[in-house]
Order: structure tokens, then C-alpha cells, then sequence
């Protein structure tokens, strides 16, 4: 075997609580991971030689070191002393810089493909540690699970067993926007120095003037989301789903709250932006509802991408 081909799949956070900076300067949180059908297809073909080739059918990806599907082959290569190089070819689906961590869930994929392709029988243990290196989404998605928690930077993963059968459709709009992920943590660094977030009032007890850090913080906790969703339970869900960086991403850019406020005039509930934006996304009860809310959202919006999905 030397060709291999995979689904590269989406993700959204159902779950992000920012906990806070740490002294690397990355953030400890605690999330929740679902795994989505909307996938990338990456066919990984092994080379005799040294050399890494990307190809991919959207002209404006970069194809070399600031790639992390190539940092991922070469990271494998120089690591383990294979000799061998390969040529990624990449058919992108998922928005790029969207929030549902298309390059991560790349970077994983060539790291589990090059696993089998290079015969390196690595365990799922190793290729996080690997895939942690190259972004913090990656272990999530070398996991290859539909549900997890994420701990530490997010890369610290704990599959969530109790919800392998259950799946949600969704309704995603992407907003076409570029939304910088880093830029979005500082300035939730900044929120939470202007309203001097005391540690007391972290757990609800919050100076005047706090608005934007006080929607920060969670209602409920993570616990509590996942006994929602293994009950399948959607007004508990809508309750309990929860981002920190929403608050600050929309208080930035003002057409993901046009788009939220347009889902919410359509009757979606519950809502919530993944990641750090700008893809906002619904739970609905079926496919046919999906279907009919992307028809009714394509149609008045060019400014967003619309898709159908499910958990996978
Ligand atoms: O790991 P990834 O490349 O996705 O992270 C992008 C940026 O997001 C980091 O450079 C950092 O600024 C921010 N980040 C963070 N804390 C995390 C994850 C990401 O501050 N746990």
C-alpha cells in the first residue's frame, strides 16, 4: 500500500470555557469537541525520496511550512528518520480560518495516514502528543472519536464514551469573514483586565460594568452539557452551551451577530459561535429542518456560507 485516501472532518466547541492565560502565554480551558460530517478529502501518496508536496484545489492555501498538513508529514519524517516523503493532495470543503478547525483536523489526518502508509505503528498516545505540537485542535481530531472533552490548552483529551450514539444535526453559517484566533484570546486577556475580574467574582459575585466578562463565564458546567446531550434533551442543551470568546468575537464584528439575530428571527434555538468564530451554528431536531433553514438562509444572505451537517 503507498496511496491512501481520508475524510478530514469539522469540528464544532460545544463547550468553551477559557479558564485562564498561563505562562506560556496559551489558555488553559476546558471544552467540549463534536465532530461533524463536513470534511475535507486528503489522499495521502507515499514518495521514495525525501520530498513533501502539497497540492490542494483552493489556489490561496499555502502549500509549504505554513501548511499544518505539511508540518504534520515532516514533523513524522524527521522525527522517525523514514526516508521516504509523500504528496498530500487536498480537496477543501471546510471553510478556511472558520473556527471549525479544518488545518487542524488536516494536520491529523496526515499524521494517522503516514502512521499506517509508513508502517510506524505509533499509538493514538504518541500521535497527540505529536499532533499538540502543531496546534492545539489536533489531538482532538487523532482521537477519532465524535465526542470529547479537551483540558489544558484544549490538547489534553478525554474521549466521552457515554455519547457514541448520539448525533445532532446542525444548521452552520459561516460568515465571510476573517476572524484572527489569537487576536480574539487578547482580547479577552484585555476584557477581563478592564473589568479587574476578581477571582471572588469569577464565581458570580462581579463588579458594575461587567457585562461583556460576565457573559464569559458559564452558566452551567460541562457536566451538566453532557447529560443534556446523552438525554438528547435540546432545551437543556440551549441553556448549557456555552463559549467565553463569543461575547468578545461579536462585540468585534458585528456581522456574526446579524447572522446569529437572523437565525434566532428564524426560530433556531440553540445557537452559539464555535471556536473563535466566526462560524455560528444551531442544534435542530432533524435533517429536513436543517435542509429547509439552509434554503431560507441561502437565499437573503451572500455574505455567508451555509451548510447542513451532522455529528460524525
Ligand atoms: O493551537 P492553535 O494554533 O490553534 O492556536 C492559535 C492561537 O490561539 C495561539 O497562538 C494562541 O494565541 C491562541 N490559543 C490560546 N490558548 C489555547 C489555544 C489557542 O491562547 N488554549
Amino acid at each position: 500500500m503507498n496511496t491512501l485516501t481520508l475524510n478530514s472532518y469539522a469540528k464544532v466547541n460545544l463547550y468553551l470555557s477559557v479558564l485562564n492565560q498561563r505562562k506560556d502565554g496559551y489558555h488553559n480551558l476546558k471544552t467540549l469537541f463534536e465532530r461533524i460530517d463536513l470534511a475535507d478529502k486528503i489522499t495521502l501518496k507515499s514518495r521514495p525520496d525525501k520530498k513533501i508536496t502539497l497540492t490542494c484545489n483552493i489556489k490561496t492555501l499555502p502549500r509549504g511550512n505554513a501548511n499544518l498538513a505539511w508540518q504534520a508529514a515532516k514533523l513524522l519524517r524527521d522525527k522517525f528518520n523514514t526516508g521516504k516523503g509523500v504528496d498530500i493532495k487536498i480537496i477543501k470543503r471546510i471553510p478556511v480560518g472558520s473556527g471549525m478547525g479544518g488545518g487542524s483536523s488536516n494536520a491529523a489526518s496526515v499524521l494517522m495516514g503516514l502512521n499506517k502508509l509508513w508502517g510506524l505503528k505509533l499509538p493514538k498516545t504518541k500521535l497527540s502528543e505529536l499532533g499538540a505540537k502543531l496546534g492545539c485542535d489536533v489531538p482532538f481530531f487523532v482521537y477519532n472519536t465524535p465526542f470529547a472533552l479537551g483540558e489544558g490548552r484544549g490538547d489534553k483529551i478525554k474521549p466521552l464514551k457515554g455519547l457514541d450514539r448520539v448525533k445532532f444535526w446542525h444548521i452552520i453559517a459561516v460568515p465571510k469573514i476573517k476572524v484572527s484566533t489569537p487576536l480574539i484570546y487578547k482580547k479577552w486577556d484585555e476584557y477581563l483586565k478592564t473589568f479587574k475580574l476578581t477571582p471572588l467574582s469569577r464565581c458570580g459575585i462581579l463588579h458594575k460594568n461587567t457585562c461583556v466578562a460576565a457573559l464569559t463565564i458559564p452558566r452551567y458546567n460541562v457536566n451538566i452539557l453532557t447529560s443534556a446531550l446523552s438525554k438528547k434533551d435540546l432545551s437543556l442543551v440551549s441553556g448549557a452551551l456555552f463559549n467565553s470568546l463569543e461575547q468578545v468575537t461579536l462585540k468585534l464584528y458585528p456581522l456574526i451577530t446579524a447572522v446569529k439575530e437572523k437565525l434566532i428571527r428564524m426560530g433556531v434555538r440553540p445557537i452559539l459561535m464555535s471556536g473563535s468564530g466566526p462560524t455560528v451554528f444551531g442544534v435542530v431536531s432533524s435533517r429536513k429542518e436543517a435542509l429547509s433553514l439552509s434554503r431560507q438562509l441561502k437565499t437573503n444572505s451572500s455574505s455567508v456560507q451555509v451548510f447542513v451537517s451532522r455529528t460524525r
